[in-house]
């Protein structure tokens, strides 16, 4: 069966996965993708060594910019026959949740309207028929949880702009789901990170610190909440995921998580281990020093400035659903996701 996909957040962590995933499958003939203007080039980076496939195709393009996409639609339209299957991959997102603070009505904008834009964007060009959309929803949508751990049946409460806006992009995608029967699927997913990973998620800006005392360019990592719990996975687990989820018969909303938790403060210490470094901890609250268990010296420092307005303390998924009906499991562990982030970090 001839396939085209088209994918928005294509130059992010997961669309950069999620590109290689479908470039390696000979039924995809064309991979679209939109990628924002920038000052600099190099905001494509995740990417690059994907542009000379003639099968991979980028045009400018914005979620927040309905003409944009009704643009590259109707240029897809033209590519393909009426039995093309057509598989939207909707990832843009502003996906930061302390800097959605920040900017809340731009997030709300990108991350609630931008969904929004691309389904009446297919409606608007007739194309709900043979068309596969995958939205990005998230585990923020638990936030302050009322049951653990969660399943796609967990009641939801957001405490974030982010995790807010994501809030209407999962139930404008269900309810075109229910108005207009498209094939939309709302991945609920888990955190998930990679030496791809943007430098302002925990997980690589822990490694990439580390990774800078052990070359002598920094002195020490400044943190926020060490006693946050996450359930990390890793992307290229969870693009195979999302890629399973348009390849059923019917739409679905799926959690794909690991179902393991770790404190912020146990990823460092996981971290430093691999240049041999043992952290021990010092002090509380804001005061708090991690500090290296053979030499005394401080490596680590908390700084107010990193923690959040509303925090959501602990995430933790059951994805039996997942493992059920898609057959979807998590290969990589945690020590592997570090191993990997910090050889990479290291070694460039
Ligand atoms: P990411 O690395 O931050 O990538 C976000 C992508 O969205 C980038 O390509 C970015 O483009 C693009 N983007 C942002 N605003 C846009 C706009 N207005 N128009 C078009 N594109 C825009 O995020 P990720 O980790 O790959 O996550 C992918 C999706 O999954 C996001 O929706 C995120 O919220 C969701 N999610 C992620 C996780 C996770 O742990 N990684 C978990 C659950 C859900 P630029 O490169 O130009 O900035
Ligand atoms: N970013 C960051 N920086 N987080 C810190 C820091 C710091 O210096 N210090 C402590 N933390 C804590 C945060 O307070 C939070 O509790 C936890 O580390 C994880 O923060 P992030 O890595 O920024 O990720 P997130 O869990 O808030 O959001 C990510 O996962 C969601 C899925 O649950 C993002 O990828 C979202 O886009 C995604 O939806």
């Amino acid at each position: 069966m001839e396939k085209i996909a088209f994918i928005t957040g294509i130059t992010g962590q997961d669309g950069s996965y999620l590109s290689e995933l479908l470039l390696s499958k000979q039924e995809y003939k064309y991979i679209f993708g939109i990628i924002r203007r920038s000052s600099k080039f190099d905001s494509s980076s995740r990417i690059d060594h994907l542009t000379s496939n003639p099968r991979f195709i980028l045009k400018y393009g914005d979620v927040t910019d309905s003409y944009s996409i009704i643009n590259i639609l109707k240029h897809i339209s033209t590519l393909k026959t009426d039995d093309t299957v057509l598989e939207i991959y909707h990832l843009a997102a502003q996906s930061h949740v302390q800097i959605s603070f920040e900017i809340p009505e731009y997030t709300g904008q990108v991350d609630a309207v931008g969904t929004l834009k691309i389904l009446e964007a297919v409606r608007i060009c007739g194309m709900i028929k043979n068309t596969r959309i995958y939205n990005a929803t998230t585990s923020e949508l638990y936030g302050k949880v009322v049951e653990s751990p969660q399943t796609e049946n967990t009641p939801f409460y957001p405490r974030s702009p982010y995790g807010v806006a994501k809030l209407y992009s999962y139930w404008i995608a269900k309810n075109y789901r229910e108005a207009y029967d498209m094939f939309v699927c709302n991945g609920i997913l888990f955190n998930h990170t990679s030496p791809r990973r943007g430098e302002n998620f925990i997980l690589r800006k822990i490694t990439l610190g580390i990774s800078k005392i052990y070359k002598g360019t920094e002195t020490k990592l400044v943190l926020g909440n060490l006693d946050s719990q996450r359930d990390l996975g890793h992307a290229k687990d969870y693009v195979y995921g999302m890629w399973l989820m348009l390849q059923q018969d019917a739409p679905d909303d799926f959690v794909l998580s690991t179902g393991k938790m770790y404190k912020i403060r146990h990823l460092v210490e996981k971290a430093f281990k691999h240049i041999n470094i043992d952290i021990v901890w010092e002090g509380s609250g804001l005061d708090e020093v991690g500090v290296d268990k053979k030499t005394g010296r401080v490596l680590v420092t908390i700084d107010k400035k990193y923690f959040r307005p509303a925090e959501v303390d602990e995430l933790l998924g059951d994805c039996t659903k997942a493992k059920t009906i898609l057959k979807w499991h998590h290969h990589y562990e945690i020590d592997d996701i570090i191993k990997e982030m910090m050889d990479f970090d290291c070694k460039n």
